[in-house]
C-alpha cells in the first residue's frame, strides 16, 4: 500500500488481549510499542487510524491465580485492569479504547457469533476422552497438564507443545502425564465437547492466506497447518470455569480462545456506543474500515487459522493483515523472572524514562518475525548517542544563539540543509508504513548527524549574533523536522520539543511549512541515562524468613489416631483416613501416602493432624484437615509423636 496516494485510509488496529492473570512485562511493551508507533504515524499522516485492546479474562489461568490468592475471579480481573491500564499509559500507548473480554458486549458477540455458526451447520459435538484432575475435581486444559515431550524426550514440558524442540502434539500423546495442578496423575474421562467446524472453511483460509496482508513465514507456516492440520476445534469447557456458558447448551462454557479476539470486536461496540458510532461501518461484513492485528508468533494459529474461520462463519469481515513480531529477550537471556530479566514493566518505567525504551524498540523493530535482544549496555549507549547526543543537542547547542538575538528566528536561512531533510518524508513514511522503524530511524539519525556537523562547520561560536541566529535558525528548522519524524516513536520528548519552538503544525504533511515562530527557552528534554542495574530479586533476609509465633500459634497441630485406613476407587495416590482426634472427635482425612503404607498396617497408628486447615471437597468426599508426612525420592513417612501421647493433644 503506497503511503503516496491522497485518500484517507480508515484504519482500525489491535494488539493481542494481555491475559488477566499477571502484570505486563517488558514483552508485552514491544508488542505494545510496536503497534502504538504504527497507530500513531497512520494518524500524523493523515489517515484514521483507530487503535483497540482489552484485557483477556477467561480461562483457568485466572480461574487458578484468583484461587490462589482467595479472591473472586471478578475481582482480580478488575485488579490486574487497573494495572494493565495505568502501565500502558507510563508507556503513552494511545488506545481509543480498552475494554475487557468479560463484559456484555463481549458476551452480546460471543454468542452471536457462535449462533451464527450454528445456524450455517458449522458445529458439531464430539464425545471427547480428556484428563480429569480428581485431587481438584476438574478438567485440566492442555497448559495444566505437565510431561514428556513425545518427539524430543524432554522432561517437564507442557501439554500442547514443547519448549525445548517447538513440536506442537496433542496433549493424549504427552507422556508421563501429572496434573499440573494437583500434582496427582490425571486419569482419563468423558466428556461431549462442541466443535466448530474449521475443515468446511479450508477454502475461506486458502483465500485469506492467498490475499491478507501476512509476512512469507507467517504464510508459510500457516498453510503447513492449513494442508496437514486443520482438525475440528474443540470451543468448548466443562464446568468448573471462568467463561461464558454456551447458549442452547447444559454446563458448557466457551474455550477462553473463542471469545479473546470476539473481544477486538467487543471493545469497539463499547467504543462506538460511548461515542455514538455506527458498529456497521466500523466492523461487520461491508466495514469501511482496513483491519489489522499486531501479535507475537506464538499466537498466529489463533490470528491466522481460527479467527478468519470464525468471523467467515458469522459473515463478518476478515482482517486485511496480521502482523506477526518475534519474542523480546533480556541480555541474550528469555525472559525469568528468577534470572532478573522477567522485570515487570512497571518496575522498568521506574528506572528509565519509559520513552526512550519506546525508542530503543523502534530503533531494533523491522517487520521481520525476528527475536529482538534488549540489552541494557546497547540500549544506554544508544539512548546517550541517538536522543541525547544527537538529535536533543541539535536543540540544546542552538537555542543560545537564538536566545542572544532575543529569542527571535533569524529571517534567512540555509535552505539546502533543510531540503535535505525534507526529501527523506517519503523515504521515511515508507519505513513506518512497512513497519520497519529501525530503518525509519536510522535515516533519521543520518539527518541529525548531518545537521550537527552543518553546525560544527559553520562554527556558529565565532559569528557575529546575526550570522549565529542563521545557523541556529538552519539548524533549528531541521530539529522541527526531526521532531515531526520522532513523533510517534516519543510522543511525549517531541511534543515539548515543539512546545519550545512554539509549532503546532505537528503532522507529517506540516514537514514543509517552516518555523514562524519565536522560540521559547531550551529545557533539557532528557538527561543521559546512567548504566541500569536492575535490582536483584533478593533472597529473603532472615527477619522475613521467621513467622512470629502468634502465626505459629494459628496452626492447631493435634495428636490423632487412625482408626480405620482403607483404598480410594479411582485414586491411586490417595488412602481414606479416620482419624480420632480426641475431644475433637472424628476426622475424615484424604491423604496422598497410599505409594508408601498398606492400609491395614497404619491402623492403630499415632500421626499428628493439622486441624484447622479449611476443609476441601474432593471428589471422594470432604477431606478435613492434613496429616504430616515428610517425603523424598524414596518414600514418604508419616510423622508420629511419642509413644503416651493420646489422642486430641495439642502440639505446641
Ligand atoms: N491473551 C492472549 C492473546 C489473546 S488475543 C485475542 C495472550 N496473552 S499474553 O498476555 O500471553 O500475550 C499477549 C501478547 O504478548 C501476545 O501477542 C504475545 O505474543 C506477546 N508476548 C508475550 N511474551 C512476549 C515476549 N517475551 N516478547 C514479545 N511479545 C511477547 O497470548
Ligand atoms: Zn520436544
Amino acid at each position: 500500500m503506497s503511503s503516496t496516494t491522497n485518500k484517507t485510509r480508515k484504519i482500525i488496529v489491535t494488539q493481542a488481549l494481555p491475559y488477566a492473570n499477571a502484570s505486563l512485562h517488558l514483552g508485552h511493551i514491544l508488542e505494545a510499542v510496536q503497534t502504538d508507533i504504527w497507530s500513531r504515524f497512520q494518524n500524523k499522516s493523515g489517515n484514521e487510524c483507530l487503535f483497540f485492546c482489552a484485557d483477556d479474562t477467561h480461562g483457568t489461568p485466572v480461574m487458578l491465580k484468583a484461587k490462589e490468592l482467595c479472591i473472586s475471579p471478578e475481582d482480580l480481573i478488575k485488579d490486574v485492569q487497573k494495572d494493565h491500564e495505568e502501565t500502558y499509559k507510563l508507556y503513552d500507548i494511545n488506545f481509543t479504547n480498552y475494554h475487557t473480554t468479560h463484559s456484555d458486549e463481549n458476551k452480546k458477540y460471543s454468542e452471536k457469533i457462535y449462533l451464527k455458526a450454528k445456524k450455517n451447520n458449522l458445529i458439531t459435538r464430539k464425545t471427547i476422552n480428556q484428563l480429569f484432575d480428581e485431587a481438584e475435581s476438574m478438567f485440566l486444559s492442555d497448559r495444566f497438564v505437565k510431561g514428556t515431550c513425545p518427539k524430543c524426550g524432554a522432561s517437564d514440558q507442557y501439554g500442547d507443545g514443547c519448549t525445548k524442540c517447538g513440536a506442537t502434539y496433542d496433549v493424549g500423546e504427552l507422556k508421563d502425564p501429572v496434573s499440573a495442578i494437583s500434582g496427582t496423575k490425571p486419569i482419563n474421562k468423558e466428556s461431549e465437547h462442541v466443535f466448530f467446524d474449521l475443515p468446511k472453511k479450508l477454502d475461506v483460509l486458502k483465500n485469506f492466506l492467498a490475499s491478507a496482508d501476512l509476512q512469507k513465514p507467517i504464510t508459510n507456516k500457516l498453510s503447513e497447518w492449513l494442508n496437514d492440520d486443520l482438525h475440528q476445534w474443540d470451543i468448548s469447557r466443562d464446568a468448573p470455569y471462568f467463561g461464558f456458558k454456551i447458549p442452547e447448551e447444559e454446563d458448557k462454557y466457551f474455550y477462553v480462545w473463542l471469545d479473546a479476539p470476539i473481544g477486538y470486536i467487543a471493545s469497539i461496540d463499547n467504543w462506538a456506543t460511548k461515542n455514538n458510532k455506527d458498529m456497521n461501518s466500523l466492523w461487520s461484513a461491508d466495514s469501511d474500515y482496513e483491519i489489522y492485528h499486531f501479535i507475537g508468533k506464538d499466537i498466529s494459529y489463533f490470528h491466522g487459522l481460527f479467527w478468519p474461520a470464525l468471523l467467515s462463519g458469522s459473515d463478518l469481515k476478515l482482517p486485511n493483515g496480521i502482523y506477526v513480531h518475534g519474542f523480546l529477550t533480556i541480555n541474550g537471556e528469555k525472559m525469568s523472572k528468577s534470572k532478573g530479566t522477567g522485570i515487570l514493566a512497571k518496575e522498568f518505567a521506574e528506572l528509565c524514562d519509559p520513552e526512550t525504551l519506546r525508542y530503543y524498540f523502534a530503533a531494533k523493530l523491522n517487520d521481520k518475525v525476528e527475536d529482538i535482544d534488549l540489552n541494557f549496555e546497547d540500549y544506554v549507549q544508544r539512548i546517550n548517542s541517538d536522543l541525547v547526543g544527537k538529535y536533543l543537542n541539535i536543540a540544546s547547542r542552538c537555542s543560545s544563539f537564538i536566545e542572544k538575538n532575543s529569542n527571535a528566528l533569524s529571517g534567512t536561512f540555509d535552505n539546502e540543509l533543510i531540503e535535505k531533510a525534507i526529501n527523506q518524508k517519503e523515504a521515511i513514511e515508507a519505513c513506518f508504513e512497512s513497519r520497519n522503524y529501525s530503518k525509519a530511524v536510522r535515516l533519521i539519525m543520518d539527518i541529525a548527524d548531518l545537521t550537527n556537523k552543518y553546525i560544527n562547520d559553520n562554527t556558529p561560536w565565532k559569528k557575529d549574533i546575526d550570522e549565529a541566529a542563521q545557523i541556529a535558525t538552519t539548524a533549528l528548522n531541521v530539529f522541527n523536522i526531526l521532531s515531526i519524524y520522532l513523533s510517534p516513536i516519543i510522543p511525549n520528548i517531541t511534543s515539548e520539543a515543539f512546545k519550545f519552538l512554539n509549532q503546532e503544525k505537528q503532522s507529517f504533511k506540516d514537514i514543509e511549512l517552516y518555523l514562524k515562530n519565536n522560540i521559547n527557552k531550551y529545557k533539557p528534554l532528557l538527561k543521559r541515562l546512567e548504566p541500569i542495574v536492575i535490582p536483584e530479586e533478593k533472597p529473603m533476609s532472615e527477619e522475613e524468613n521467621y513467622i512470629n509465633i502468634d502465626q505459629f500459634a494459628d496452626i492447631d497441630l493435634r495428636v490423632a489416631k487412625i482408626k480405620n485406613a482403607s483404598h480410594v476407587d479411582g485414586a491411586d495416590k490417595l488412602l481414606q483416613l479416620t482419624l480420632d482426634v480426641g475431644d475433637l472427635g472424628e476426622r475424615n482425612v484424604f491423604a496422598g501416602i497410599k505409594k508408601a503404607y498398606d492400609p491395614e498396617s497404619i491402623v492403630g497408628k499415632m500421626v499428628i493432624l493439622v486441624s484447622n486447615l479449611a476443609p476441601r471437597q474432593m471428589k471422594f468426599g470432604l477431606s478435613e484437615g492434613m496429616v504430616l508426612a515428610s517425603s523424598d525420592d524414596e518414600g514418604i513417612y508419616l510423622i508420629s509423636p511419642d509413644s503416651g501421647a493420646t489422642p486430641g493433644l495439642r502440639v505446641k
